[in-house]
């Protein structure tokens, strides 16, 4: 694998709130449009804001800008949130096609979305909680 010699964070990379913002829109805008991705939409609400809003918060702070989700709701326990929810190797497979699309559609430099691609899919792999 080549390693990134581009020291800058993800958030700067990606071109910050604008952009992560984007990512988010269209990640929820696919989840909601994509058949495939029916299983892990039905797990939301109707409204899908709420979570948008949420996971804008997220991305922020884990990809090294401003902090948002842990000033507002304190650490994250990302696994535990989740544990609600059954998320076996289908219901990751389908949160990351529409992240891995979102990303194609937002993200314009290649390396930067490889990189976020992989660094996606640990957190999403690690989400799952049933066999
Ligand atoms: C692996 C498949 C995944 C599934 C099926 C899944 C599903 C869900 C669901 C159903 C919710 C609740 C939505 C709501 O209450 O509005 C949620 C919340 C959330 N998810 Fe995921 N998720 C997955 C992976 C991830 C990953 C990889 C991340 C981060 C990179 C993430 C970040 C979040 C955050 C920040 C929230 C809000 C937590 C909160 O309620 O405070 N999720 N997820």
């Amino acid at each position: 694998m080549q390693i990134s010699t581009d020291t800058r964070s993800h958030y700067e990379r990606i071109g910050g709130e604008a952009k992560v913002r984007q990512l988010v829109q269209r990640f929820y805008q696919l989840m909601d449009a994509l058949p495939e991705a029916h299983g892990v939409r039905k797990m939301h609400g109707v409204d899908l804001k709420r979570s948008e809003d949420k996971l804008f918060m997220f991305l922020s702070g884990w990809m090294n800008g401003p902090q948002l989700f842990i000033e507002k709701f304190g650490h994250p326990r990302l696994r535990q949130r989740h544990m609600p929810f059954a998320i076996g190797d289908t219901e990751r497979d389908q949160w990351m096609m529409c992240m891995t699309q979102a990303l194609q559609d937002v993200v314009e430099d290649e390396a930067l979305r490889k990189e976020l691609v992989a660094a996606f899919g640990k957190v999403a792999d690690f989400m799952r909680n049933k066999a």
